[in-house]
């Protein structure tokens, strides 16, 4: 069933293989699929192991959160997705995903990518502190039964190279090429996030919670007294970002009160 893996991607395995522990083992490499996240999914339900890793070089089906698609064009990105059968992670995991991407695009390139809540990988700009444009994001879907949830699908989708994105995700979107200006390593790219993902599934899984968001906070300026707008009930709500709680929660002052965001979309004004 998998094709080929590209020489970049395999020897970005092999140097990370002492680090990444099951993460990658094994791989499924398509040159195109619908959604890695789909593949991934299918292939927990068939058995596959913790750690399994699928990869993409295109998507058709790509999606992204609160059911938006997310443009996987054929090269210009790393799309993956890891089956995490280690359960007890989930309540953060999709935090830790963002640190774990953050942290490996920081290790491999030197980039100062930041997160934007929940776990939107940004680039800042030095110059206006209020605009930044999204490199990377994360989908985390769990599968759950009677006895509660199954696995969890954690899909990445990072911009390695600019691309004819469709001209809404173009104004918003960059990549790591276009930020630093040289060819990148996709292979050391994603053996640095499946190293950090390694690191941080093994700690929250021993309920070690506390360096995770310690992690999560320092790379997520915005989420401190930053302004945003949400809506509650078809209402648009206005406040400032107080921080996350320790399940993840986003804080926001609004009249001297805290509301606590648990999902849904929040927009930086
Ligand atoms: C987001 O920021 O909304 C999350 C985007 C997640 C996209 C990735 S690409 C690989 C995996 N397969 C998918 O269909 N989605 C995720």
């Amino acid at each position: 069933m998998s094709e080929p893996l590209p020489a970049e991607l395999q020897v970005g395995l092999e140097r990370s293989a002492t680090r990444r522990g099951r993460f990658g083992e094994p791989v499924v490499f398509f040159t195109e699929t619908t959604s890695t996240n789909d593949m991934a999914a299918a292939l927990a339900e068939a058995g596959a192991p913790d750690g399994a890793l699928v990869l993409a070089a295109a998507q058709t089906c790509g999606r992204g959160r609160l059911g938006r698609h997310w443009s996987s064009p054929s090269g210009a990105g790393l799309y993956a997705s890891v089956v995490i059968r280690q359960v007890s992670a989930a309540p953060l995991l999709t935090l830790a995903a963002g640190v774990a991407v953050a942290d490996g695009v920081r290790s491999a390139t030197g980039l100062s990518v930041c997160i934007k809540w929940p776990n939107d990988i940004i680039v800042p700009d030095e110059v206006m502190p209020g605009r930044r444009r999204k490199l990377a994001g994360v989908l985390a879907e769990g599968s759950a039964g009677a006895r509660g949830l199954h696995y969890v699908v954690l899909g990445f989708g990072l911009n390695l190279r600019p691309a004819p994105y469709p001209p809404e995700v173009a104004a918003r979107a960059t990549s790591l090429e276009a930020e630093l200006g040289r060819h990148v390593d996709a292979g050391a790219v994603l053996g640095e996030i499946l190293s950090g993902l390694n690191e941080q599934v093994t700690r929250l899984a021993a309920g070690q919670h506390a360096l995770t968001l310690q992690r999560w906070r320092a790379l997520a300026p915005s989420a401190n007294g930053a302004r945003v707008e949400w809506t509650v009930h078809f209402r648009p709500l206005r406040g400032i970002t107080a921080g996350i709680d320790d399940d993840g929660a986003l804080r926001v002052r609004t009249e001297g009160r805290i509301e606590r965001i648990v999902a849904g979309e929040v927009t930086w004004l």
